[in-house]
């Protein structure tokens, strides 16, 4: 979009401890066109096999996880505080269920067949290069897995290299 402004990467350097607090969009399209979102705010950036990438978590019953699954991109999209409502309804209900998206009052643009948000501040395309299921025999920590996985329903970490920046 021509509000939008494209960001070298060379000249991102984000806060990757904002994503706690601020929150994210994580977004995917089937091959269908459909599309699904939902809010995060686990997650970071950095260096992987000497690519800048996204690092995301999510939980296999996610419908957003069937999305990221049959495409080969997503995006991340960050928004201003007064979407906070918005983004919280996103992280509540599922696409499965009904159109969250239309309620709350963003509107999908694409990118190359993958989705983002005319509202966003910032847009991230990343490619996927890798996704594993969290294990629970891998956790050295005990009190994590209790805390936060007692339906046993690990997360599968995607690992995404960036390929564009959008901000306004
Ligand atoms: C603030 C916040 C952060 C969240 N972070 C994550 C996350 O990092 N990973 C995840 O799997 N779910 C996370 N969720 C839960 C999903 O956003 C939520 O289950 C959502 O309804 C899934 O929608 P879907 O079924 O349409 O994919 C978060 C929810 C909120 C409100």
């Amino acid at each position: 979009m021509s509000r939008f402004k494209e960001t070298n990467i060379k000249d991102f350097s984000p806060n990757p401890f904002e994503i706690k607090n601020k929150w994210m969009l994580i977004s995917a399209s089937k091959p269908d066109g459909t599309v699904n979102t939902m809010t995060a705010s686990w997650g970071s950036f950095g260096i992987m096999w000497n690519k800048e990438v996204i690092f995301v978590v999510i939980r296999p019953q996610r419908f957003t996880r069937e999305f990221i699954e049959s495409a080969a991109s997503l995006s991340l999209t960050f928004f201003d505080e007064s979407y906070k409502k918005a983004l919280a309804c996103l992280g509540k209900a599922s696409g499965r269920d009904e159109d969250k998206i239309a309620k709350a009052g963003l509107s999908v643009a694409m990118y190359r067949g993958t989705p983002y948000f005319e509202e966003a501040e910032r847009v991230i395309f990343a490619k996927k290069l890798f996704v594993q299921r969290i294990e629970e025999t891998a956790f050295l920590d005990a009190k994590i897995t209790d805390r936060w996985y007692p339906e046993k329903d690990f997360h599968y970490l995607y690992i995404a290299e960036i390929t564009k920046i959008l901000e306004k």
